[in-house]
């Protein structure tokens, strides 16, 4: 099993239509259909947009301007207030849906707990009052650095609703990567939990929390607000830290949603760039509450009697965007879940799907790859028939692991949404609307209504079908980034600067390579930049190489991706070492710890290769694409001509 590459692709000539069943009760039931919406939102993105904002959200004051566009900087409904935590929540409890399920939990050790619309409102109203006694205003960010918990989801949905904005950073993120975003930020309040489930284990977030802001090395933080969850001891700070439970005692439940500004900041996270720290993605309310909302009524077909579930982690997009806002927006029941498979339990997520009748499933091509290998006796031990509709997104997905979830997991009935996106773009672009489009495996298929796609040169030319380029995307849509937290001039040279104007208008540049087929069906092949996705987790290659030559042994350091059957790629660091330093199996050890302890577990290299240099072309700089096949054992091809040192190469080649 491996990556797609174009030669497999191109071959891949499989349709599968949309099950007659499916598309008949789908909220979009055909192609034609799609191309209509598709077509009206291109010939007029502004009424497109406004009449679905007037109809699917409620405002509690119109905007006067649909789209203010100053390209690179785009503002949506300017005027309009609103809140996504009403959006959520308030207007729910108006309807039969009070009493519905909002949030259905299952923890890992096997505890649950269910939430419905009027339940999961009141907690809510509660922790933002919580929030507000311990001093936090609209305005004033919030990090929220919590296991897979409801109060995960509650804490996000309670900054909303007062108008602070949250900035969630992934649990599996080291004490250093906190401190780092939450300075970044400048957090007032940070919300976290005595510790989480991970693989059986407690993850200790409350004492990483202490180290962050051991010696007042993040200056902005006043407070911290604890959850409580795993329950072993940890130590409270007094005057700085507050267990919510009993914070939570005689505050009043009765907070009204603040009217926030349509471009209001709603939250930042932090996600890999190519060059230097991660950026802080910023998205606002009007934009992204519309966005997140109509592609998860369009592209999972939410229906009012699914239980749905999203596997990512609130720490990411996919966890913000499809597992909290989206779903709660349209009404729907989103199911989170603490656990992930392990060697106790490998068969856990089916049994979930059979516990919770669930009908909708979405996950990643890493985690399929991995049941994969785990076996066909563990889902096929479970009912799953409750299943109508299957998703992936993350990375590209090969053909094979495609057919594997068709067939193992959805028994050939239930179509897949292979949903193309990123942290920046807020919601699904390039997707399949599941009872319209035709799937092919391994292709995220057609732009979203409203989305105008394509594959261009470094010139911006559209190159032709079959042909290799670049994804970029024309138009300004309502859930993409507004800018790059502090630095918007990062934002620009980021994404605005690769591909020149197209016909005088600023083009997005996602940093993927794609090709799009005879039919126009987009074929995505993954970053072109030095973005790795480990697991489908993005990092920068960069970030892990500050995090190497940070220790005193490392003079230089290299890392690259290597194609990793399960994981997609894995992590290797070439590393040279300062003088007085040699190379030992123990070094390999502590420079592998030294990146976890920097960044986090998901960072940690999977191979050191020590060497005496590395090879640079005259100007200095890093030849990665040799890195890149020593790596892999390839043989090196391609142009080695302006390599500096043509002995580095034989060298580093001998050590492999
Ligand atoms: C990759 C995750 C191919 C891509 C939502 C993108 C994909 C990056 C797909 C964003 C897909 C995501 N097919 N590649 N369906 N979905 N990617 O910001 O390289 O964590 O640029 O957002 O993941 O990762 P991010």
């Amino acid at each position: 099993m491996s990556q797609p590459t174009i030669e497999s692709i191109l071959q891949e000539k499989r349709l599968f239509n949309p099950p007659p069943a499916f598309s008949q009760q789908a909220t979009i039931k055909t192609l034609e259909e799609y191309e209509q919406l598709y077509q009206r939102a291109q010939a007029d993105p502004q009424t497109f947009w406004a009449e679905l904002a007037q109809k699917e959200l409620h405002w509690f004051e119109k905007w006067h301007t649909v789209l203010d566009w100053q390209p690179p900087f785009a503002q949506w409904f300017v005027g309009g207030k609103l809140n996504i935590s009403y959006n959520c929540l308030d207007r729910h409890l108006l309807t039969w849906r009070r009493n519905k399920a909002a949030l259905i939990w299952e923890g890992e050790p096997g505890d649950s707990r269910t939430y419905t619309y009027a339940q999961l409102h009141r907690e809510v109203c509660q922790f933002a009052n919580g929030l507000k006694q311990l001093g936090v205003q609209k305005g004033d960010v919030v990090g929220i650095y919590m296991p897979m918990i409801p109060e995960a989801a509650i804490a996000m949905l309670a900054c909303a609703r007062i108008g602070a904005p949250h900035t969630v950073v992934f649990g599996g993120f080291s004490a250093e990567a906190l401190r780092d975003r939450l300075n970044d930020g400048k957090a007032k309040l940070v919300i976290t939990a005595d510790g989480g489930w991970r693989k059986d284990a407690i993850v200790p977030l409350k004492a990483q929390v202490d180290n962050a802001l051991a010696n007042g090395a993040v200056p902005s933080i006043e407070q911290v607000l604890v959850v409580a969850r795993t329950q072993q001891p940890i130590e409270m700070q007094p005057g700085r830290d507050h267990w919510w439970h009993d914070l939570r005692q005689g505050v009043s439940a009765d907070c009204p949603a603040e009217p926030m500004d349509s471009e209001a900041m709603l939250f930042i996270l932090y996600t890999s760039g190519s060059t230097g720290k991660p950026k802080g993605v910023v998205h606002t309310t009007g934009g992204y509450n519309l966005y997140t909302h109509m592609t998860m009524k369009w592209v999972f077909d939410i229906q009012d009697t699914d239980v749905y579930w999203c596997t990512a982690d609130v720490g990411w997009i996919t966890g913000h965007s499809y597992i909290v806002y989206g779903p709660l927006s349209n009404g729907a029941t989103s199911l989170m879940y603490e656990g992930a498979p392990r060697a106790s339990n490998p068969g856990c997520f089916w049994d979930v799907i059979e516990k919770y009748g669930v009908n909708t499933f979405y996950t990643a091509p890493t985690a399929i790859r991995a049941f994969i290998r785990m076996g066909e006796h563990l889902p096929k031990a479970r009912d799953l028939s409750s299943l109508r509709l299957l998703g992936t997104v993350g990375e590209p997905i090969n053909p094979e692991a495609w057919m594997w979830y068709y067939r193992v997991i959805g028994n050939e009935q239930c179509p897949i949404v292979d949903t193309w996106w990123q942290t920046e773009t807020g919601g699904h672009m390039l997707t399949p609307l599941p009872g319209a489009i035709a799937t092919k495996p391994g292709s995220a298929t057609r732009p979203f209504p409203g989305i105008i796609a394509d594959v261009v040169d470094l010139a911006g030319n559209t190159v032709p079908a079959g042909e290799g380029g670049y994804l970029v995307i024309k138009h300004p849509w309502p859930g993409m980034m507004r800018t790059v937290y502090g630095d918007p001039d990062r934002f620009r040279r980021s994404y605005w600067e690769h591909i020149p104007p197209i016909d005088g208008q600023a083009v997005y540049f996602a940093g993927d390579g794609a090709r799009k087929d005879e039919d126009g069906y987009f074929w995505v092949m993954g970053r072109v930049d030095d973005v790795i996705s480990v697991s489908g987790h993005r990092l920068g290659t960069m970030e892990i190489e500050s995090a190497l030559v940070s220790h005193a042994a490392v003079a230089e350091a290299a890392v690259v991706g290597r194609p990793d059957e399960v994981k997609g790629e894995d992590i290797v660091a070439f590393v040279t070492l300062e003088g007085n330093y040699t190379p030992s199996e123990e070094l390999i050890k502590t420079l592998k710890q030294h990146v976890v302890n920097e960044i986090g577990a998901l960072a940690r290299p999977s191979e050191i290769r020590f060497s005496d240099a590395l090879p640079k072309t005259r100007s200095g700089k890093i030849m990665r694409r040799l890195l890149r096949s020593l790596a892999s054992g390839e043989e090196v091809s391609g142009d080695t001509s302006t390599l500096e040192d043509r002995s580095v190469l034989d060298k580093l080649r001998e050590g492999s």
